[in-house]
């Protein structure tokens, strides 16, 4: 069974969507670089194991990589899922995780990497919006997508309403693409990403208008 650990900073409510997802994999652990983060409550009431690694704590951002590297060892963790984990991670630990993290980010990458994608999406007056699953590349935002979420903006939403939406739609492709890779629906090979046995050219697309 494959291991997962969730790395937050948050409310954590991708973790809990997760949790509640039952998936065929386990997750392990959960690390919050912040102690006040309402994700370690989530993750203490599912009796999963936490630790809290907060980045002030160390002196580099590779010293506190290293620590965060450690933690996910002593876990024995195949699989590292970022959940509103705020913090940019060094070339190195993204390295010995390579193929093995995804992260969650709310745009249809590749556009708006980065922050405030809902001001951003209302700011060009963009037709649709959504989130992305990816691949964790050194570059901030820019490995691999494997699944889209996407809506279409209504002319009443506002920033709030917006990531209220999105967050629907995190909370149903993130378990789903977790679900994927536990189950070896979606595979990471050196040739590339296999889904269903077949190269993943286009991420998958749930649309909800
Ligand atoms: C989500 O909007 C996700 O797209 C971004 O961080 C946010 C985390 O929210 N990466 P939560 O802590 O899971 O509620």
């Amino acid at each position: 069974m494959i291991k997962i650990a969730v790395l937050v900073s948050g409310s954590g409510s991708n973790l809990q969507a997760l949790m509640d997802a039952n998936l065929s994999g386990q997750i392990v652990g959960v690390i919050s670089n912040k102690p006040a983060a309402y994700a370690l409550q989530r993750a203490q009431n599912a009796n999963i194991a936490t630790a809290v690694i907060e980045h002030k704590h160390y002196p580099t951002r590779e010293f506190f990589d290293a620590a965060m590297h450690q933690q996910l060892l002593d876990w024995d963790v195949d699989l590292v899922i970022l959940a509103g984990f705020m913090r940019i991670l060094t070339p190195g630990f993204v390295a010995q995780w390579h193929g093995k993290m995804i992260n969650i980010h709310p745009s249809l990458l590749p556009v708006y990497k980065g922050m405030h994608t809902h001001q951003r999406v209302l700011r060009t007056g963009d037709a649709y919006h959504g989130c992305t699953v990816h691949y964790v590349t050194a570059e901030l935002d820019a490995g691999q997508a494997l699944a889209q979420g996407v809506l279409r903006v209504h002319q009443h939403d506002d920033e709030d309403s917006l990531a209220k939406r999105v967050h629907v739609l995190e909370h149903l492709i993130y378990p789903q693409v977790a679900e994927w890779i536990c189950n070896g629906t979606l595979v990471h090979t050196q040739q590339g990403v296999l889904y269903r046995g077949q190269p993943l050219t286009e991420p998958v697309q749930f649309t909800k208008i």
